[in-house]
């Protein structure tokens, strides 16, 4: 496995690039805007497909770096399904998996730091975010932080895993880089209370002052979603009520870009083909699949997936393959849902 932690020092935030093997796709954990450039060349130089950027939540602190590595690789975005971000292509439920070739991670909810946190764990090694730090946890005191809930995540989940745990969390500002389960259990100054109430006390005694960057960070940090509005304006758009009537038509082709595990839980419009976002290049080019169904029966492909994030990416790629019939469902599954469209579980 491919692993590396990297820094920023402004923030001292940790961000983490992972990947199963040089020439592989590769995924990143909570990257920082000022250090997007940094982790590119770092995926050129290991010769690596970054595919995936995920915010463990959203950040109080510094920029997220997820709608820029967006413009630059056409990764997909991923955050938890409780997150306020404007729209991430990708959100995640608990107890749902965050994967790509040749590694899966857990992701697990754990609510407290804010109301969107969540951890990704792999066998090994646990990402944290910011609910459990190396000696500490993250503060409660804003962003819908609650003790209670942070007590629940800590206690009830994270320190469930086996002792023998690697933790690496979003931050450190003392310059320690790794712990375990383990080790936080007994050294963790935190850690050290016997019940949830003398932890709440203890976070809401803490009398923090403000992140430098919150009240700068946390609005731009809402919006990372693409501008659809552009792709619609060079009519490459359906809205959700065109879609309905379009639905089903000889000459349409619906195209799903989603994963499975979205289908299964959030159901699949009928008719569709099944096309992952990740595997569209290769379906797009001359001799794919999706290049040939357009150019040999004249359909006309329109994309769809989660909130419109990916299928607005996918229809720039096709109008750049020059498949010029292609277009996306604006919106994506959730305003087909909302415009009354039918979904097949
Ligand atoms: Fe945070």
């Amino acid at each position: 496995m491919i692993f590396r932690q990297l820094f920023d020092q402004v923030s001292g935030t940790y961000s983490y690039l992972l990947a199963s093997r040089c020439g592989g796709e590769a995924l990143i954990i909570d990257p920082v805007l000022e250090k997007v450039d940094r982790y590119l060349q770092l995926v050129r130089e290991l010769d690596l497909k970054l595919v995936k950027a995920v915010d463990t939540h959203l950040h109080a602190d510094h920029i997220t770096g997820l709608g820029a590595l967006r413009d630059k690789t056409h990764c997909i975005t991923v955050m938890g399904e409780q997150t306020k971000a404007d729209v991430v292509s990708m959100r995640l439920a608990d107890g749902e998996k965050l994967t790509i070739e040749g590694v899966s991670l857990d992701a697990i909810y754990t609510p407290g730091h804010t109301d969107d946190s969540y951890s990704f764990i792999m066998p090994d090694r646990v990402f944290t975010g910011d609910t459990l730090l190396i000696r500490g946890t993250g503060r409660t005191d804003f962003q819908n932080g609650d003790p209670r809930a942070q007590y629940d995540s800590i206690f009830g989940r994270l320190l469930k895993l086996p002792e023998a745990t690697l933790v690496y969390p979003a931050h450190d500002y003392k310059g320690d880089t790794v712990s375990t389960i383990g080790e936080e259990k007994a050294y963790n100054p935190r850690l050290q209370v016997k019940s949830r109430e003398e932890y709440v006390a203890l976070m809401n005694d803490l009398k923090l002052a403000n992140p430098k960057m919150m009240d700068v960070a946390v609005p731009a940090n809402m919006k990372v979603g693409l501008h659809q509005e552009e792709i619609a304006r060079r009519g490459w758009a359906v809205t959700a009520e065109q879609a309905l009537a379009l639905a089903g038509r000889p000459d349409v082709a619906l195209i799903d870009l989603r994963e499975r595990s979205e289908r299964e839980r959030h159901g699949i419009i009928p008719g569709a083909l099944h096309v992952p976002y990740t595997a569209l290049q290769e379906n797009i080019a001359a001799g794919g699949m999706l290049h040939e169904l357009a150019k040999s029966t004249g359909k006309r492909l329109l994309f769809y997936c989660a909130f419109g994030e990916r299928s607005a990416m996918a229809v720039q790629a096709a109008q750049d393959a020059r498949l010029s019939s292609a277009c996306h469902l604006q919106g994506g599954l959730a305003a087909w849902k909302a415009a009354g469209g039918s979904v097949e579980q």
